[in-house]
């Protein structure tokens, strides 16, 4: 790491937590390749060309599991079994491990989950209703996603409750509401249940073949042996956190931007029409994966006149490419009639999000059912108020929303 590395703190302050885009504007400006020392030493890509560049470059490597163990300084030794799928790995790994699943997740297979998609967000909105009050993030925005991705991977209905309590412990590591020591426990004991119960749960459905995206993976592995029994372990953490997390921050931060721009809330609610392009806007405007995952550089590797020396990891500051005024007019204001631009939201190139027909569609009947349902939908409590994951977390998103209707 050069010696001229920004230390994180000087970053990831309190009040980045609330509004991180003035600083990603200053990076972009002063600084489009920079060090920073912190919790992960690595170089932050802010600005839109770049961004898009460096997602494809075949010099910044996926391949976490290498000879290097690259993911034991992102992820700690208790991860091992956990991450080591696609998202870690470079063609032509990557490229047999998306196969496997991309069919299950291609537009038309979505589609037809639309129905019960509709149905588990209108029984959602039910519980709700009668109280004039929830907590969106915990009354909807996280059980929604987590509901659809854990029936689609053939998770019982009864272990949904812990299989989220120990997801939950991993996103809202940081926020303080532990000592670090304790924190760092408690996510790797998370972890270690995690792996332990998804291991016990594949046995169980080895054992007894089901007809759920889990008992697919299985065939992948036993009948043509495309897939190893840990890498079967490993696409179900990634499937399942992957297809929850995001969307749950994504929900939240969305909802929270259309109570604090009353006008763009009152233009959607009054043409519908707009969702889909509203939903663009909106995951530009304030995305839930505000740095895309990991990269390191196999070679020195020079942008923007910076080199960053092999071995180093970089990050492409996704947020901060989506409200780049070079790609962007006026990228700070929130438009739900903005035309669907080119954004990052969804990332770019070999990874480029596998779930995003499924993300829109939970995207648009969700946020469509609330203001459709929730009439007077509002704060409850002033935005500064509005508690957030932590500064420095990987994910963007709010630890509580609480709002009256
Ligand atoms: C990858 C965003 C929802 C599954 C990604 C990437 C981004 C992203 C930016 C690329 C990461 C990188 O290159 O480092 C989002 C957002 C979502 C969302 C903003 C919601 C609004 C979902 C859902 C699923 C999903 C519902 C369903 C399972 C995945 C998977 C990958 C991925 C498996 C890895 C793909 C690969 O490595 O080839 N997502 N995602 N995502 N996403 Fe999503």
């Amino acid at each position: 790491m050069s010696t001229d590395a920004v230390p994180g703190a000087e970053i990831y302050t309190g009040q980045f937590a609330a509004d991180p885009y003035p600083t990603f504007a200053r990076l972009r400006t002063d600084r489009p390749v920079c060090p920073v020392s912190g919790r992960f030493d690595q170089y932050l890509i802010t600005r839109f060309d770049d961004a898009r560049v460096a997602l494809t470059d075949p010099r910044l490597s996926k391949d976490l599991y290498g000879p290097e163990a690259h993911y034991l300084r992102f992820f700690g030794p208790n991860s091992a079994g956990l991450n080591r799928n696609m998202l870690n790995s470079d063609p032509p790994e990557h490229t047999r491990l998306r196969r496997i699943v991309s069919q299950a997740f291609a537009p038309r297979r979505i589609e037809a989950l639309r129905p019960r998609v509709a149905r588990i967000v209108d029984d959602l909105i039910d519980k709700v209703l009668p109280h004039g009050r929830a907590e969106l993030m915990h009354d909807f925005a996280i059980p929604l996603p987590m509901t659809v991705i854990c029936e689609l991977l053939g998770i019982p209905a009864a272990d949904h409750g812990r299989v989220l309590d120990w997801t939950q412990v991993i996103r809202t590591s940081g926020s303080g509401e532990r000592p670090p020591e304790q924190e760092r426990a408690a996510v790797q004991d998370a972890q270690a249940r995690l792996y332990h119960y998804l291991t016990d749960l594949v046995r169980a459905k080895r054992a007894r073949p089901a007809d759920d995206m889990i008992g697919a993976l299985i065939d992948a592995c036993d009948q043509d042996g495309t897939l190893s029994g840990a890498e079967v372990v490993a696409t179900t953490f990634l499937l399942l956190f992957a297809g929850h997390q995001t969307t749950a921050d994504f929900l939240g931060n969305a909802v929270l931007a259309l109570l604090t721009h009353p006008e763009q809330l009152e233009l959607l609610r009054s043409t519908p029409r707009l969702l889909p392009s509203a939903i663009e806007e909106l995951l530009r405007f304030d995305g839930p994966l505000p740095v895309a995952s990991p990269r390191i550089a196999t070679e020195d590797v020079e942008y923007q006149g910076v080199t960053i020396p092999c071995g180093a990891a970089v990050g492409v500051v996704i947020n901060a490419a989506n409200h780049d005024p070079a790609h962007f007019t006026d990228p700070d204001r929130l438009d739900v009639r903005r035309v669907r631009g080119p954004h990052l939201g969804f990332g770019h190139g070999v990874h480029y999000c596998l779930g995003v027909s499924l993300a829109r569609m939970e995207a648009q009947l969700g946020l469509g059912a609330l203001l459709r349902r929730l009439s007077g939908l509002r704060l409850a409590v002033p935005l500064a108020e509005v508690r957030r994951l932590p500064a420095a977390s990987p994910f963007r998103g709010l630890l509580e929303l609480p709002v009256t209707f």
